[in-house]
């Protein structure tokens, strides 16, 4: 029996690759894990366009409760763990594929695109991205993520915030919010930045303008991220840069 591991993509239903919807016929069980990203389609809609029920796994089903569901399951039937992104987009599903590997689980991963690659998007070259920095929620006194960017930026590379969700209660940290923690933070409220919003979709948002003009963009689109690129750019990307000014 195998744990199949699917990346979804990033936007609907429709973005699943071949392999990835062969896999989900073949298998008993499906789990959705819906923590760690959001796509723009409903349960309803998964369910249509695949043909089987699902069941949304939160992070105590994926990361606690692993062995005793998601894993044990796996011994006798074929399971199937949706991903949305790409499988490794998110750091916590390599501990799933350790445990499975343990346990003598057969494991087949189906990768799909990830806001990783598809941020270039922008123009910026993926090769020049330092640590991708998390921000969440609660940041009042969380000061790494402002440091890690300092360290990005010093080392002339362009960063990645990831942006803190709760799909549960409808909840996302918008870029405006990273703008404001940012510049709360000591950084340079004049540095160019780029603000991302449902990349993958038909109509992406890509907004490049000066940090401090983020915290008044209130733009009602999720999943969001930012983008602070690096001091200094390839004339390639100041021109696909400016494309989104
Ligand atoms: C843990 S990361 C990505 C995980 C996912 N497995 C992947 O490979 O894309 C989730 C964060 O990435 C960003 N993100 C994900 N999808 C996005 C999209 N389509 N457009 C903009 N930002 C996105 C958001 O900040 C979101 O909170």
């Amino acid at each position: 029996m195998t744990l199949y591991l699917i990346g979804l993509g990033l936007n609907d239903h429709k973005d699943i690759t071949v392999k990835g919807l062969e896999a989900i016929k073949k298998s008993d069980i499906i789990y959705l894990e819906n923590y760690t990203s959001k796509l723009n389609t409903t349960q309803e809609n998964l369910e249509r366009f695949y043909g089987k029920k699902i069941i949304l796994a939160d992070r105590n089903l994926v990361e606690k409760k692993a062995e005793s569901v998601i894993l044990d399951e796996a011994k006798t039937k074929n399971v199937a763990l949706l991903i949305i992104g790409d499988v490794f987009g998110a750091t916590t599903h390599i501990d799933l594929l350790l445990r499975a590997k343990k346990d003598k689980i057969t494991v087949e991963i189906i990768h799909n695109a990830s806001i990783i690659s598809a941020v270039g998007i922008t123009g910026l070259e993926i090769y020049k991205f330092g640590r991708s920095i998390s921000i969440p929620f609660n940041n009042i006194n969380v000061t790494s993520p402002a440091d890690r960017f300092k360290n990005n930026y010093e080392n002339n590379l362009h960063t990645l915030f990831l942006l803190d969700i709760d799909p549960e209660n409808d909840k996302y940290l918008t870029f405006s919010e990273a703008a404001e923690y940012l510049i709360r933070n000591g950084v340079d409220k004049n540095i160019t930045a780029v603000g991302c919003a449902q990349i993958g979709s038909r109509n992406p948002l890509i907004n490049v303008d000066d940090l401090k003009n983020f915290k008044s963009l209130k733009i009602d689109k999720f999943p969001q991220c930012l983008i602070v690129p690096a001091k200094k750019l390839h004339f390639i990307e100041e021109e696909a840069l400016n494309l989104y000014r």
